[in-house]
């Protein structure tokens, strides 16, 4: 089974996150979203992971961006977790209207609360 998970983090809590996930299913690819995502499609992955803080109630605009030109497999078990210190906002909506774009679909999301850093 290939996990790939992506990450965007910017002090850190939602890298931590993302490796202490992929430990816990067995192992995963963890991909920076700072990257050319031309070179790492998720067309044979059968999870499929995004982790991000919540920026301003939202997704981070990389992560957008990112999500957008990732070519994704549609079946694949999807999931988001979004680090955030008090409000997470509509990050998973927007996760979901970007997934929808592509014939995919959020299965799981998960808002976990982190200390400001
Ligand atoms: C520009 C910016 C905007 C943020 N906006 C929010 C927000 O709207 N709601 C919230 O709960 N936390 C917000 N935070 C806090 C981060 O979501 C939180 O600290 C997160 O865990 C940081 O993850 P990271 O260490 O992976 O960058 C914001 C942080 C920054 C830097």
């Amino acid at each position: 089974m290939k996990n790939i998970i992506y990450y965007f983090s910017g002090t850190g809590n939602s890298l931590r996150t993302a490796i202490g996930i992929a430990e816990r299913i067995g192992g995963a690819e963890i991909i920076s979203v700072r990257c050319d995502v031309e070179n790492v499609s998720a067309e044979t992955a059968e999870v499929i992971g995004f982790v991000c803080p919540v920026y301003e109630w939202d997704m981070p605009g990389t992560m957008k961006r990112f999500v957008e030109n990732l070519k994704i497999n549609p079946n694949a078990y999807i999931f988001m977790v979004a680090t955030y210190v008090a409000i997470h906002g509509k990050s998973f909506e927007t996760m979901e209207k970007l997934l929808s774009a592509k014939k995919a679909h959020l299965n799981y999301g998960f808002a976990l609360h982190c200390v400001a850093s």
